[in-house]
C-alpha cells in the first residue's frame, strides 16, 4: 500500500458536523474540539470516508441529510446511529466519566460502574459493524480517540481483517493511575488488536508501554525512534509518537484577510492602551480555568501597577452540558470572573471579559491575532492545538505564548514560551508579569522560533508520518527522534 493513495476510512466517536435544528429545520455546523479541527483539513483535501455518531438520538429524521453534508465537507459520511441508553453509558459514562478523567490523572473524579464498560463493547461493537459494512480490505481503518478503544478487538470477534491503526488524542496516564482500572487488562489487550497504536509524545508512549509490562512479563521492544515494534508472544504492534498539528498555511491565510484583520482592529480599540491576555478552552476540567483566574488574580493583587493596563479575555466553548461536572465547572467559573470584576472593575477597564459560547473562525482568529498574551494552562492535555493556533495567527511576531508543562504542546514549544506549572498559583502570576514586560526584541525571537516549528510540523506532515508508520514494511527509513519530537524536561526545569 502507499500511503499518498491508500483511501482512508476515519472512524471517530463524533462525525466531524453537528446538525443543529434551527429555524428552518436541521442545519450542518462544524463539530467543537482539537480532533474535528485537526482531521478536518485532511479529510477535505484527500476525501475517504468519515464514520462516527451525529451528535443526536434520533438518526433515522437525518439519514436524508448525510448526502449533503457529505457534499459539502468533500467526503463521505457514514452515521453510527445511538440511542438514548447508549449515549448516556458509552458516552458521557464510560468515555466521559471514567476514561476521561482517568487518563488525564484525575482518577478521584471517576464514576466506575460496571454498567457503562457493558454498554462501551456493544457501542464499539456498533461501530465495528459499520466499519465491516462500509470498508473494504484495501483500505486504511483509522479509528481516533479514547471512546474507541475496543474497536481492533471487536472487528476481530467478527472474524473482519483490516489494516487498521489507532490515534489517542488524550494523554495516556502513568501506570500507577492507569490501572486503577478496573477494565484494565481488557483495554491494554484490544490496543493490541490494532496494527499501530500512536500517542501524542513519548511521555504518553513510554507510560502505555509501562503498563504493558505490568500485564505481561513476555514482552520485547524492537528498534529506536519514534516508532518501535512490541512483541507479545507472536503478537506485533508498532507504537508511536506523533504530535498533532493544525493547517498552519490555512490559518495564515485567513488571519492575513481583511475581514479578520479590521475585526482584531476593532475589538482591541474598544479595550485600548492595554494587553490582552487571552483564554480559550472547551468547559472542561482538565483546562484549568478555575485556576488560571485564580493566578489572574494574584496578578492584580501583588502586581497593582498592572490594574487597567492587562485585561483577561476568556473565551469558554460550552461542552458535555449534560455532566454534572461540567455543569458545576460553568457555576465555579461564573463565580470567581464575577468576584474579580466585582473587585477590581473601575470606570472604563473591567479586568476579565467573559464570553461563554463557540466562535465563529473570523472571531476566533481575531482574536488570535490581537492577544498580546496567550495564557494556556490546562492542568493535562493531549496536545493543545488552541497553542499552536495562537502561534500561526501571531502574524505580527508580537505575541507571548505562557504554556502548561503539562500540555502535551510542550514537547515541542518549551523553547519560545514560558512555561509554567498551572497548580502553581504565583509562578502562573509571575509568567503574566514577565510576558507583560517582555521587549519586543525578545518577543519576536521567540515567536519565530514557535511559528517555524509549528509551520514545520504542521498536520500534513502529521498524516504523513502516521500514514508511513502504518503502512512502511521497514521502520528503518523512519526519521530520527529528535528530528521531530522533543521531550518537554520537566527535572531540569527546578
Ligand atoms: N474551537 C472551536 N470553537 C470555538 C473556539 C475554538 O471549535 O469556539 C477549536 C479551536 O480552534 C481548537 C479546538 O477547538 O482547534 C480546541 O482544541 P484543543 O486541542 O485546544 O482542545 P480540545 O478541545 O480538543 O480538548
Ligand atoms: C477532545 C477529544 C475529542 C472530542 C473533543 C470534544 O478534543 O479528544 O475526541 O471530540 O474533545 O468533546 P466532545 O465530548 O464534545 O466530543
Amino acid at each position: 500500500m502507499k500511503e499518498s493513495s491508500t483511501r482512508i476510512v476515519a472512524v471517530s466517536n463524533r462525525l466531524p458536523i453537528r446538525l443543529v435544528q434551527g429555524p428552518e429545520g436541521w442545519e450542518i455546523k462544524p463539530g467543537a474540539g482539537g480532533l474535528v479541527t485537526a482531521l478536518a483539513p485532511v479529510f477535505k483535501n484527500r476525501g475517504g470516508t468519515w464514520i462516527g455518531w451525529s451528535g443526536g438520538t434520533n438518526d433515522a429524521d437525518l439519514a436524508g441529510l448525510m448526502g449533503p453534508a457529505s457534499r459539502e465537507a468533500g467526503y463521505t459520511l457514514h452515521p453510527v446511529p445511538l440511542s438514548a441508553k447508549e449515549v448516556a453509558d458509552y458516552y458521557y459514562g464510560f468515555s466521559n466519566e471514567i476514561i476521561w478523567p482517568l487518563f488525564h490523572d484525575l482518577q478521584t473524579r471517576c464514576n466506575f460502574n460496571p454498567d457503562y464498560w457493558y454498554q462501551y463493547l456493544n457501542v464499539n461493537r456498533k461501530f465495528a459493524e459499520v466499519i465491516a459494512r462500509f470498508s473494504r480490505d484495501s483500505n486504511y481503518v483509522w479509528v481516533h480517540d479514547y471512546h474507541l478503544m475496543h474497536i481492533g478487538q471487536a472487528l476481530k470477534d467478527l472474524g473482519v481483517e483490516r489494516n487498521i491503526g489507532f490515534f489517542l488524542h488524550i494523554p495516556f496516564p502513568p501506570a500507577d493511575i492507569f490501572m486503577k482500572l478496573p477494565w484494565r487488562a481488557q483495554i491494554l489487550r484490544a490496543l493490541l488488536e490494532y496494527k499501530l497504536v500512536g500517542f501524542q509524545t513519548l511521555r504518553d508512549r513510554r507510560n502505555f508501554i509501562q503498563c504493558l509490562r505490568h500485564i505481561t512479563s513476555d514482552i520485547k521492544i524492537l528498534g529506536r525512534g519514534p516508532v518501535v515494534t512490541v512483541t507479545i508472544g507472536d503478537k506485533e504492534v508498532r507504537v508511536g509518537a506523533f504530535p498533532i498539528s493544525i493547517d498552519y498555511a490555512a490559518f495564515v491565510r485567513d488571519a492575513e484577510s481583511k475581514e479578520v484583520a479590521d475585526l482584531a482592529w476593532y475589538l482591541h480599540e474598544a479595550l485600548p492602551d492595554r494587553q490582552i491576555i487571552l483564554g480559550i478552552d472547551r468547559l472542561d476540567y482538565t483546562k484549568g480555568i478555575p485556576e488560571r483566574l485564580e493566578a489572574f488574580r494574584d496578578t492584580l493583587n501583588r502586581f497593582p501597577e498592572l490594574q487597567e493596563k492587562i485585561t483577561l479575555v476568556q473565551v469558554v466553548v460550552p461542552s458535555r452540558e449534560e455532566v454534572p461536572e461540567y455543569q458545576a465547572l460553568k457555576a465555579e467559573i461564573e463565580r470567581r470572573v464575577g468576584e474579580i470584576n466585582g473587585q477590581f472593575t473601575r470606570s472604563g477597564w473591567v479586568p476579565v471579559h467573559y464570553l461563554y459560547r463557540s466562535l465563529e473562525r473570523t472571531e476566533l482568529l481575531a482574536y488570535y491575532r490581537l492577544a498580546e498574551i496567550a495564557l494556556i494552562t490546562p492542568l493535562k492535555d493531549g496536545m493543545n492545538l488552541v497553542a499552536k493556533e495562537y502561534c500561526a495567527c501571531n502574524l505580527e511576531q508580537n505575541g507571548v505564548l505562557i504554556l502548561s508543562e503539562f500540555a502535551g504542546a510542550a514537547a515541542q514549544l518549551y523553547k519560545g514560551a514560558i512555561m509554567v506549572n498551572p497548580y502553581d498559583v504565583e509562578g502562573v502570576s509571575s509568567a503574566i508579569h514577565q510576558a507583560f514586560y517582555m521587549d519586543k526584541k525578545e518577543r519576536r525571537a521567540r515567536m519565530r522560533k514557535l511559528r517555524e516549528i509549528v509551520r514545520h510540523r504542521d498536520i500534513f506532515w502529521w498524516i504523513n508520518i502516521f500514514l508511513k508508520a502504518a503502512l512502511v514494511r521497514d521502520l528503518h527509513a523512519f526519521p530520527a527522534i529528535e528530528d521531530y519530537i522533543l521531550e518537554f524536561p520537566l527535572e531540569s526545569q527546578k
